[in-house]
């Protein structure tokens, strides 16, 4: 049983992402601003988890304060700033501030801090618990829609499917979003084997992807992003389900950078490519894709691999974390709640509302 997060006697539990799989270090925290540099730095990450730990973070802020009441609206706000500053793609960390915000705003004006403060615990623990729910009902609708869509394929033998970046228990605290599918429609029998991309520069298909199918006895192969398309055409892949860090109101979809690009592999090969991802990862304020911020990362993070250099460190270097990839391009949207095939802005709003 893989612990991605804990969160007891106002401490901050995490596995440390960074250093997986040649190490599995426990990190135990209460400042937050170490929580903030977890997330900053991807020793915790995915959108599911940066939004729990986000949470949590406000929990430790909140019970490092001691102020009074009067002074306590300013030091919240700088304190939700701040937690908002950490990572800008995924928008579970700002649904995760809202409802915080949420809280604060029904409940400041009438109880002591004290009582505020542990509606606000409860409020990070839903957060966190939902999230794992959201994980079983996306698995659910997730396979339903594999079982339909390769009825014909499934006849004769089981699937073969792509993924890229990490979107399991690492990911989400549950089992997964496009990996919960996965682990799901193993376990159904429906998979014969699991084909992840490394997900460069900081390799989480590789290391982190790879290390949770290994723990489930799952079979898998690793690839190279840039091998995708070759194996589509050679016809080594049925399938490919990736997570998602935004996505708009008209389904464009924000992840790891490199979705995109196996993407427009799949249409061009004919193979069906879906997105696993809860409701909270919808950002229905954003008409299209185009309007979703975009992370850039350090150029160390290319021009170095794992603390040794690989390029010149005036080697001008542009790292964009995730791509957008069109509507056009995505098969289905699985979410918690049901599984949207097409008519994105439509089906979308509804399950927002
Ligand atoms: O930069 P990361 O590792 O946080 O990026 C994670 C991804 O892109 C995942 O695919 C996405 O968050 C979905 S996780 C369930």
């Amino acid at each position: 049983m893989i612990d991605a997060v804990s969160f007891e006697n106002n401490t901050l539990g995490y596995l440390d992402q960074r250093l997986l799989p040649l190490k599995e270090e426990y990190i135990r925290t209460t400042s937050y601003l170490d929580a903030i540099e977890a997330i900053k730095t991807l020793a915790v990450r995915g959108a599911p988890l940066i939004g729990i730990v986000a949470s949590y973070t406000v929990m430790l802020g909140l019970n490092s304060y001691n102020g009074n009441k009067e002074e306590f609206p300013a030091y919240f706000e700088k304190l939700i700033a701040e937690v908002e500053a950490s990572r800008p793609t995924a928008v579970n960390l700002f649904f995760a501030t809202a409802r915080m915000k949420e809280v604060y705003d029904a409940h400041f004006a009438s109880d002591s801090l004290e009582e505020l403060f542990s509606k606000m615990l409860a409020a990070a623990r839903k957060i966190h618990n939902d999230e794992i729910a959201n994980c079983e009902n996306m698995a659910r609708h997730g396979v339903e829609l594999i079982q339909q869509d390769l009825a014909e394929t499934l006849k004769t033998r089981k699937l073969n499917v792509l993924t890229h970046c990490n979107t399991g228990t690492l990911a989400t605290g549950g089992s997964g979003t496009a990996l919960g599918v996965i682990k799901h429609a193993w376990q159904e029998g429906l998979i014969e084997k699991v084909i992840t991309a490394e997900s460069r520069p900081l390799l989480q298909g590789l290391r982190l992807t790879a290390w949770e199918l290994e723990k489930e006895s799952i079979p898998f192969l690793s690839i190279s992003d840039s091998s995708s398309a070759f194996l589509m055409q050679k016809g080594m892949i049925d399938f490919g389900i990736v997570g998602a860090d935004r996505i708009a109101a008209n389904g464009d979809t924000a992840n790891k950078i490199g979705t995109f690009a196996h993407a427009v592999s799949a249409a061009r090969h004919n193979v069906p490519y879906y997105i696993a991802a809860p409701v909270s990862t919808v950002d229905i304020t954003l008409s299209d894709g185009s309007q979703i911020p975009i992370e850039e990362r350090s150029a160390d993070e290319l021009r170095t691999i794992f603390g040794n250099q690989v390029a010149t460190p005036s080697t001008p270097v542009l790292n964009y974390a995730f791509d957008v990839t069109p509507n056009e391009y995505i098969r289905g949207i699985v979410t918690d709640k049901k599984a949207v095939v097409g008519n994105y802005t439509e089906e979308l709003k509804k399950l927002v509302d």
